[in-house]
């Protein structure tokens, strides 16, 4: 087991989407920041040259954030290739040699899953896998036997220690900031369980289809592709109980238990939507029957949160981006009447910029009598141009050996298991308009007081403060 830094990094698909994208940006950002200094070997098969990589990380660049001269040149400087078939020993040979004596280098699958089995295999033989560490795109299987399948094979060649399983909003501050909410402070404690919350909604709106990925997204759909992964780390993130220490096996232990105490999801607590068009999509089948909008209805059953209902719900082409979470609180035992009561609840916002905000029952200034709207207090905070981008810190983090970032086997088959009865598509999937909240029949699932869509008509801020 490596301890120390990672002395290589080898980027499996570097001619790939996913390195023009999100990798190369992550990249130059830690030449920049000084955190870049071990040889980078990109590895695939295009038939291409070291310049050509190099062309290709530039054209990444220019159209992801900007080529920045010096950190880029670095970059440059620090950048092999590897250009083979991932069946050929030849391949693998060829990474032993540009490796040149690297004792502990770390391995980054950004390749499509099916080739997981084969490169580890190759790494293992060629030995290229001893002291090393293995980074796992997500999304790690495809349901709870795959993911089993992968783990079993990852497994044979590094120990679970070393295996880095990639869910890059883990990377996102503004994810490990519903921690800090939580347990820096002192107040949320008193209210954030079942004796005041009375629904919490987690949404992650999307105003933009599948962008050129249809084939890939066609075999994935929006439960595997953000619900078991992304919104269930929110959903952790915000039902976990305190870890005993910051060690990250307790931080992941506390995650495991939330997943522990939820169910497989019933059928009936699930809505798949589809939007009008995505059957045009390159790489879509015309009778797909894949969603590209998921509503959920799920319950954590613990002392927590038995009886809290948690509604989930991710969509591509809704009328905005924005991932947000919203606590309701329950009813007071007021003598105002029922039917005066407005709002009171926790709005947590995760992108486009990060926010807590307070909501509650104030007396409305411009009304006379018992009138009640909801006026929050917000602390906002929009992301600045230095702030580390997720994928720049999980890279990081995963050279750095620090695995809190990271999903645990044990974390990612529970997550599988609440999910996989409805992963088949046996659920109806309805129809809805891009630009709309996904389908009328998401209604069914309403939490009590409706759906949240974020960004809509804001509550009235009484009192704001904006980190720039
Ligand atoms: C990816 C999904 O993992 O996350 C995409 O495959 C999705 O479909 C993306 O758009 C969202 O990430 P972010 O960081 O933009 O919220």
């Amino acid at each position: 087991m490596p301890s120390s830094h990672s002395d290589a990094l080898v980027f499996f698909g570097a001619t790939g989407d996913l390195a023009y994208k999100k990798i190369f940006p992550a990249l130059q950002a830690m030449a920049k920041r000084g955190h870049l200094n071990v040889p980078v070997i990109g590895v695939a098969k295009a038939g291409w040259n070291l310049d050509q990589l190099r062309a290709r990380a530039k054209d990444s660049l220019e159209k992801h954030g900007g080529v920045d001269p010096a950190a880029f040149e670095k970059l440059i400087g620090s950048l092999r290739y590897v250009d083979g078939d991932y069946q050929d020993p030849g391949t693998f040979t060829a990474l032993r040699r540009e490796l040149n004596g690297a004792r502990s280098p770390a391995h980054y699958l950004a390749i499509p899953p099916v080739l997981f089995e084969t490169v580890t295999e190759q790494l293992a033989e060629s030995n290229c896998a001893k002291g090393a560490r293995v980074i796992v795109e997500k999304p790690f299987g495809h349901d709870l036997a795959s993911a089993r399948e992968l783990n079993r094979v990852l497994l044979g060649a590094f120990d679970e220690a070393d295996v880095f399983r990639i869910d890059h909003y883990l990377g996102k501050r503004a994810v490990n900031n519903l921690m800090a909410f939580r347990f820096a402070n002192t107040f949320p404690e008193a209210f954030w369980n079942r004796d005041y919350i009375e629904s919490v909604q987690i949404t992650m709106a999307e105003d933009f289809g599948v962008q050129g990925r249809g084939g890939f997204y066609d075999q994935t759909g929006t439960i595997r592709d953000v619900v078991q992964n992304h919104l269930f780390q929110v959903l952790s993130n915000l039902a976990m109980e305190p870890p005993v220490d910051l060690e990250s096996d307790s931080v992941r232990d506390e995650k495991v238990k939330v997943l522990k105490a939820i169910s497989p999801i019933e059928e009936k607590n699930v809505v798949r939507g589809q939007f009008r068009g995505y059957r045009d999509e390159n790489g879509v089948a015309k009778d797909s029957e894949t969603e590209t909008f998921a509503a959920l209805k799920v319950e954590i059953n613990s002392w927590r949160w038995k009886g809290v209902p948690f509604y989930i719900r991710a969509g591509k082409s809704l009328p905005r981006t924005c991932t947000e979470v919203l606590g309701r609180f329950r009813k007071p035992p007021t003598l105002i009447p029922d039917s005066l009561l407005v709002e009171n609840h926790v709005r947590l916002r995760l992108s486009p910029e990060a926010t807590v905000a307070m909501g509650m029952m104030t007396l409305d200034p411009g009304a006379e009598g018992l009138s009640l709207q909801t006026a929050e207090m917000v602390a906002s905070h929009s992301p600045r141009a230095d702030e580390m981008d997720a994928y720049e810190r999980v890279l990081g983090a995963a050279m750095a050996g620090d695995r809190t970032l990271f999903a645990r086997e044990d974390y990612v088959e529970q997550a599988w298991r609440i999910v996989e009865p409805v992963l088949e598509g046996h659920t109806p999937i309805y129809q809805y308009a891009p630009n709309t909240w996904g389908p009328d029949e998401a209604e069914r699932l309403s939490p009590p007081g409706g759906w949240h869509n974020p960004g809509g008509k804001e509550a009235v801020a009484v009192a704001s403060e904006t980190a720039s």
